[in-house]
């Protein structure tokens, strides 16, 4: 294997030489390793410092980077898994380069954590997390993190791989993205109930072609109760762009009160909050002094979770503009305007052009048409 030295965060670490020729690089390398994560792992590493963690399993490795950065930046013992021996001779080649106190281990996932238990454990697998979700909870103490890249059945776009995967039913429409974060956190919140646990979103979002959740795990049956009620369905209106959601583990009847279609319920999801404010905070007061290459792209990610409303579903601004057929003016001032009436309103970090509001259409439709009437 050709290597070349790569760097992110504090670390510099080697990866496989890749051929930039070909479509998808990361893929084609004999080990996996995609620079498109880097925002991911940054914030995987503050978080990691703001709980703070103190034992972390990189379940997954591939090259390491994960876990050789969570080693060097929070300076915790940390253990790396792939069950890969080409992943695990340059995880050993990295953490012999850089001197660092790691673990490396060469198991598959779901035997190793159904052996040993580490306080933090991270998933990070090509594709669906979800073969790997009931032993990570079994062998997780406190923390559990996950990547999930199979947007397309978590999102709608594979309605039954979706299905088969989640045991959800999701709806390819302008608010997919987070349809599918909340549909991979209820997932895990499920996993986590049949032990007893119950979830708390920590720092969960969604970006480009991947979700991403950081939660903590508790233990007891009535923190698992206190999980599932926040489980539930988003109700979609199949004519026009009425959404609503309710908990509940059976999905409700109920009929478009703008055109009295039966509603489709998309889930069971999570409708619980995405995130913990206080930790966010913490996060938030780490970014400015990391020294990150993408630092204000994951400041502008932290602040717009920070800032958004805990409504399990968002519009999307040009979409509802175009539905009324209004000239919408800039997002600011129609949020403004929706809280100068009274609602909560908030932009949210699924997109540029996402609203989360309380308002009825009715009231959102005349924030969108403010400036005709100005
Ligand atoms: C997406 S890559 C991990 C990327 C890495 N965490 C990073 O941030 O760059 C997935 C890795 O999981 C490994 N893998 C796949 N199935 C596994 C299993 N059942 N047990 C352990 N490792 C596995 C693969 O060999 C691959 O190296
Ligand atoms: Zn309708």
């Amino acid at each position: 294997m050709e290597y070349v030295w790569a760097e992110e965060g504090n670390l510099k670490f080697l990866i496989p030489a890749t051929d930039p020729a070909l479509p998808f690089p990361p893929g084609s390398a004999p080990v996996f390793f995609n620079p498109r994560m880097e925002l991911a792992r940054d914030a995987t590493v503050l978080i990691a410092k703001a709980l703070p963690v103190s034992r972390y399993l990189d379940a997954m490795g591939a090259t390491g980077v994960r876990g050789l950065r969570i080693a060097k930046e929070c300076g915790v013992p940390v253990a790396i898994n792939d069950r890969d021996p080409e992943a695990v001779s340059l995880v050993l080649r990295n953490r012999d380069v850089l001197g660092l106190p790691v673990e490396v281990t060469s198991s598959d996932a779901n035997a190793l954590l159904s052996e040993r238990t580490f306080e933090t454990v991270d998933i990070d697998p090509f594709g669906s997390p979800a073969p790997f979700l009931d032993s990570a909870i079994r062998g997780c103490g406190r923390f559990l993190f996950v990547t999930a890249t199979d947007t397309a059945p978590l999102c709608g776009a594979h309605r039954n791989a979706g299905i088969r995967r989640y045991f959800a039913s999701a709806m390819n429409n302008e608010y997919h993205a987070e349809t599918g974060l909340r549909i991979l956190l209820g997932f895990v919140a499920r996993e986590a109930a049949r032990y007893d646990r119950g979830v708390e979103p920590l720092f969960c979002f969604s970006r480009e072609h991947y979700c991403r959740l950081h939660v903590r795990l508790l233990r007891g049956a009535a923190s698992a109760d206190r999980s599932c009620r926040a489980m539930g369905y988003v109700l979609q209106c199949p004519s026009c762009i009425y959404r609503t959601h309710a908990a509940g583990v059976l999905p409700p009847q109920g009929e478009c009160p703008y055109c009295g279609k039966p509603l489709v319920p998309i889930g069971p999801l999570w409708t619980g909050p995405l995130q913990d404010r206080d930790v966010l905070v913490r996060v938030s007061e780490l970014v400015p002094g990391s020294g990150y290459r993408l630092s204000a792209r994951l400041q502008k990610l932290v602040d717009a979770c920070l800032g958004e409303l805990d409504i399990p579903f968002h519009y999307d601004y040009h979409r509802v503009a175009r539905y009324f057929r209004v000239s919408p003016p800039p997002i600011e001032r129609v949020i403004d305007s929706l809280r100068g009436c009274g609602y909560a309103a908030s932009r949210a970090h699924f997109s540029g052009t996402a609203i989360k509001t309380d308002a009825p259409l009715s009231a959102l439709r005349d924030a969108l048409a403010g400036d005709r009437r100005d």
